[in-house]
């Protein structure tokens, strides 16, 4: 099949692109570049010895889009749709921004393909849209709210796709609610590298690890869970990536909407993943429990059961395999794309 993919050189994006490849799929990708490095995809090439049709294009321009679409000999069988802005504390700051963005970019994207017939559309969603959940595991059917205007973008375009699929059952449409991607390929070759100081815990822990940041804040050691620290699904970006390859043979089949998570069913604490980290590491990761981070849940994991059911798709690894990558890649490239040090 040959699946557009947009975002396609960032984290999540780079490493479906090379799951797909790696299946058989040919890829073309549209990203602006604006939260990602193209050397993602050089290294997507290397590792498959097959070739990224890539296009730099923001999707807010409708003509560059076309463009794409116009110019690809053959049809696309499908849309991945990653790219969007996913700061959440720059979501507050900048509403306008993510509304725009995220929103606008997404009506941009389902007008030109609806111009060109291609109606099979897998949408980068968040378990962010369960808001604090009352229970976990958190199934699909759980009430959606959101705290943040990031988290809005998800949830107002899960349902501007689903009403596209009420007004036109050509349509098909897979929202997958991802709970919290960590790792890098096994090859150390790609990987995630965010920009500044990461908000986000595990390039938060490995940058401790490897020396560049001083000290890990826990946000919060008084929340009722098994340590008093926040508890999440990590999910290994293989698996993830790999959700993405089931989900494209999925919608080819005409499904209409589906609707799954995309975790491991399993959570840890920050205090679980400090420790797991250090093992694997062998370095010691220096921390202090801090006040709780703004808009942060005590405990967030999947049900992962629809997915196994609707995609026939499991997870295969755990925490041990999600450290040991991301540290691997994090010593091979300690500064991500940029200057890396072979
Ligand atoms: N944490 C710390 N210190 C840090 C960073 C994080 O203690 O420096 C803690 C958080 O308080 C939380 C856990 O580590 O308990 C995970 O935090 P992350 O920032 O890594 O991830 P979140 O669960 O807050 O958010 C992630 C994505 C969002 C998405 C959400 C969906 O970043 O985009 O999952 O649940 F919306």
């Amino acid at each position: 099949m040959h699946i557009l993919v947009t975002g396609g050189a960032g984290y999540i994006g780079s490493h479906t692109c090379l799951e797909l490849l790696s299946c058989g799929h040919r890829v073309t990708v549209v990203d602006n570049l604006s939260n990602a490095s193209i050397e993602s995809l050089s290294r997507v090439e290397t590792l498959t010895g097959r070739k990224v049709n890539f296009c730099k294009v923001d999707l807010l321009d409708r003509q560059g889009l076309r463009g794409v679409f116009k110019s690809c000999d053959a049809r696309f069988d499908a849309v991945i749709h990653f790219a969007g802005k996913k700061a959440v504390g720059e979501s507050v700051a900048n509403p306008l921004l993510y509304y725009h963005n995220n929103i606008t970019g997404t009506l941009v994207l389902a007008e030109v393909m609806a111009e060109y017939g291609v109606k099979n559309i897998i949408f980068s969603s968040s378990a962010t849209v369960y808001g604090d959940p009352a229970t976990v595991p958190i199934s699909e059917d759980f009430p959606l709210s959101c705290t943040n205007p990031y988290g809005r973008t998800k949830l107002m375009v899960e349902e501007i796709l689903q009403d596209i699929v009420v007004a036109d059952p050509q349509w098909n449409v897979c929202l997958l609610r991802y709970f919290n991607p960590v790792g890098a390929h096994k090859s150390g070759l790609i990987g995630e590298d965010p920009h500044g100081t990461p908000s986000n815990l595990m390039p938060y822990i490995s940058q401790v690890a490897v020396g560049k940041l001083a000290q890990l804040s826990v946000f919060g050691g008084d929340y009722e869970t098994k340590d008093g620290t926040g508890v999440r699904d990590y999910i290994h970006v293989v698996d993830l990536a790999l959700g993405h390859v089931k989900a494209v043979e999925r919608i080819v089949q005409n499904p209409g909407v589906v609707i799954c998570n995309l975790g491991t069913g399993k959570g840890y604490s920050v205090l679980e993943m400090v420790r797991a980290f250090a093992e694997v590491s062998g370095k010691e990761i220096a921390y202090k429990i801090a006040d709780r981070r703004a808009g942060d849940i005590a405990a967030c994991y999947a049900n992962p059961a629809k997915a196994l059911r609707e995609l026939g798709w499991q997870t295969q690894y755990g925490l041990h395999e999600m450290c040991e990558d991301t540290w691997r890649w994090q010593q091979n490239n300690p500064n991500g794309y940029g200057r890396e040090i072979m």
